[in-house]
């Protein structure tokens, strides 16, 4: 009937492309920078469109029934995205939570009827971490084999491992930005948390056009743990370095071979460039997309990209961080 949607799973995807003309003018660039906002999601973000694949996948291939439980380990964007899609779908939803997570993480979660478990709480991975010095990878390894995998009624969908995250990309944010663009893109930069995002959508325009150069972003080496400092002062959530990281610390979701380049970004250079983005454009963006903006910032400067359209993956909204340095201004 009309136009009235039965299900939040039918409004994922098909989100829009901005040209950031008020950014290009503050910077006087020469080529376009088009945002893509994956904030237009129900959930508010693009990992809305793993949330439905991973669930839909695993209906098909009969492994997730009715009424069991959908189980993850990230309190991110794709914990709230699976919450609300289990919930649309009338799956229970359970999520293992790092600690230090913010309030509103675990609010919005619960909200969605889902059952948050701080890592601390899960004696599996509580003894792990301990033996292993806080080895995260560790831990939800000994979680999957001593706990999920002996549990009746459980899919743990894993967004590191699983094929169905790059894979929706390949099926509908690169077809989207070809459709969109009019097959008129020259470049294509995206941030790496699973590289899901990057692979998928990658293949899908490399596929199209083998001239399409992949830009991938990790963040600089001050906004990153070190020695001196293992928490940074501010860092960029949901990005991770890849570049001299070791094979097996790499998630299985993302093909390293699809970008032909990458660039660093420090948090304070993606947090300036998404508040110039809400200055100059009006759009509130996250850290994330802060640092896809300045990447591609830094490649439209560059004068052989004069006249290019360089797309940039805006995963979630700055409202998701309002907890956090993004938006504060200077006292
Ligand atoms: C806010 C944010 N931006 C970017 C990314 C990176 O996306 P992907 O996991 O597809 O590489 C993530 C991933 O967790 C994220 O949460």
């Amino acid at each position: 009937m009309g136009n009235i949607h039965q299900s939040i799973t039918e409004l994922v995807g098909r989100t829009p492309l901005l040209n950031l003309g008020g950014f290009q003018k503050h910077h006087g660039l020469e080529a376009n920078i088009i945002g893509k906002l994956e904030y237009f999601n129900p959930n508010q973000s693009v990992k809305d469109r793993i949330a439905l694949a991973m669930i839909e996948d695993a209906e098909k291939s009969g492994k997730l029934k009715p009424g069991d439980t959908v189980v993850e380990t990230t309190s991110g964007n794709t914990g709230i995205g699976l919450a609300a899609i289990a919930a649309a779908k009338g799956y229970p939803f359970r999520v293992y939570i790092q600690d230090q997570v913010s309030k509103e993480r675990f609010q919005v979660i619960q909200a969605f009827g889902g059952k948050t478990i701080k890592l601390t709480e899960e004696p599996t991975i509580a003894k792990t971490l301990e033996e292993t010095k806080g080895d995260f990878i560790a831990a939800i390894k000994a979680l999957k084999e001593n706990v999920l995998d002996k549990e009746e009624g459980v899919t743990f969908v894993d967004q590191c491992s699983n094929p169905a995250n790059p894979d929706v990309h390949k099926r509908t944010t690169g077809p989207e930005i070809w459709e969109d663009t009019d097959g008129k893109v020259d470049i294509l930069v995206a941030c790496v948390g699973t590289g899901g995002t990057i692979s998928g959508t990658g293949a899908y325009l490399k596929e199209k056009n083998p001239n399409i150069k992949v830009v991938a972003v990790q963040p600089g080496p001050n906004s990153l743990p070190s020695a001196e400092k293992p928490v940074p002062d501010e860092e960029i959530t949901g990005v991770h370095p890849f570049e001299g990281v070791p094979e097996n610390l790499i998630p299985a979701t993302f093909d390293r071979k699809i970008y032909d380049e990458w660039i660093a970004v420090e948090a304070l250079d993606a947090y300036e460039a998404a508040r110039e983005a809400a200055r100059n454009d009006g759009i509130l963006i996250g850290a994330s997309s802060g640092a896809a903006l300045y990447a591609a910032k830094l490649l439209a400067q560059r004068p052989e990209n004069k006249g290019k359209n360089i797309v940039a993956i805006f995963p979630d909204t700055g409202l998701r961080y309002l907890s956090t340095n993004l938006f504060t201004t200077e006292e």
